[in-house]
């Protein structure tokens, strides 16, 4: 097979990182892996590929909950993405979330964290931790002076959301990983709501970048996983975690997520600027309370978003329309073309009201024409006290 590159730039890897033609059939498309087993033709070759698999060398297969070619494709590609040494796939966000945490904390630790979190995050410190004596020290992660106060010899690793959720504050990453090395302590970003086209957060120190891979690198609203990457040796214990809770990646999912993630420079890019309009056009209307968009530059975190993010600062906007709850189901209730649902990163647009934080509305904007997604967030404003 003649010699092949990924490519340099990001959007080239995006598409050619991890995938190569099926060297046997020349399928042009990686194909799914669906199988539970490997087949070997003498045992000395399956006790070879277990103890190599099982010391996670890259490549060698012998059971899919501890690897499979898919997933190792999709971790190739998203290694390459993320300019990190490996990465490890998962069957979701939260599969990542708790597998990497538990894989570098123990009993006895401590870890300091985000005071605005995704919810089942919150759940697994705030109800699984716990049970575990690890203890939690939650704190806005944009205070750095809040960050070192909370730190304790128990401290071991530092966990923020690089764009947190709701409210889309954006902490300094650089700073954070300088605090963080100082004190021999990781830094772990879950970059979901940014996604690597936006923002690679160990460009910027960090140790471990996380994603739900079920939003952005995805795509498309249909797979759930998720995605680790870094240094190989912080990934080794996060595999066994993986493996051992039984948290393996769906291969088929991890081919929706590859195919996605091919187009995620160009969806990146329209779903911004079109973020980036509407935003302006929220903050403009007398219907609104406030607008929380990271390339506003009424946004708290103006200046980090603007040295941090590439492009205009994400597709994720957050908004108060007047009228309290009252104000906030007449503006998605009236909706014509964008959905109400909970997810986000997803090709169309999707619209999150949280009754339970007073009326806000999380928006993921997606990448239809602008003219039609401003058409449908001027109607729903027309229905707002
Ligand atoms: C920031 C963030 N992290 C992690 C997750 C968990 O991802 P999953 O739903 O794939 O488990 C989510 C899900 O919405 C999220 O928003």
């Amino acid at each position: 097979m003649r010699q092949r590159t990924d490519g340099r730039g990001f959007a080239t890897r995006a598409i050619h990182a991890g995938e190569r033609p099926d060297p046997v059939t020349h399928a042009h498309t990686p194909p799914i892996y669906a199988t539970s087993t490997f087949a070997f033709d003498t045992a000395a070759e399956k006790e070879d590929a277990v103890d190599r698999s099982l010391a996670w060398e890259p490549g060698v297969y012998f059971y899919s909950r501890t690897g499979n070619p898919t997933n190792r494709a999709l971790e190739e590609k998203v290694a390459s993405l993320e300019g990190a040494e490996d990465c490890v796939t998962a069957a979701s966000g939260m599969a990542v979330v708790s597998s990497t945490l538990l894989a570098h904390l123990g009993a006895g630790d401590q870890l300091v964290a985000g005071d605005e979190l995704f919810a089942i995050t919150q759940v697994l410190l705030g109800y699984d931790f716990p049970r575990r004596d690890i203890e939690v020290a939650r704190v806005d992660m944009t205070d750095l002076a809040a960050v070192e106060a909370a730190i304790t010899p128990r401290t071991k690793l530092l966990f923020m959301e690089t764009s947190t959720n709701p409210r889309l504050r954006v902490p300094d990453i650089a700073a954070l990983a300088d605090l963080a090395h100082a004190r021999g302590l990781l830094l772990v970003a879950d970059n979901t709501f940014l996604g690597p086209a936006a923002l690679r957060p160990l460009e910027h120190g960090a140790d471990l970048v996380l994603h739900a891979a079920t939003k952005y690198l995805s795509g498309h609203g249909d797979a759930v996983s998720g995605v680790v990457a870094g240094a190989k040796a912080l990934l080794d214990p996060i595999r066994v975690q993986v493996d051992a809770l039984g948290q393996a990646a769906s291969p088929f999912n991890s081919w929706l997520v590859m195919r996605g993630i091919r187009t995620l420079p160009l969806r990146t890019r329209a779903a911004g600027q079109n973020a980036l309009r509407i935003a302006e056009f929220l903050e403009a209307s007398d219907k609104v309370e406030w607008v929380r968009y990271p390339g506003l530059a009424s946004h708290p975190d103006h200046d980090v978003a603007r040295r941090q993010i590439d492009g205009p600062g994400g597709a994720m906007i957050t908004f108060k329309p007047r009228g309290g709850l009252e104000g906030m189901a007449a503006f998605t209730d009236h909706l014509r073309l964008c959905d109400i649902g909970v997810s986000l990163g997803d090709i169309c647009t999707l619209v999150y009201p949280r009754p339970k934080d007073g009326g806000i509305i999380r928006l993921s904007v997606g990448c239809e024409d602008l003219d039609d997604l401003l058409e449908d967030v001027a109607r729903g404003l027309s229905f707002v006290p």
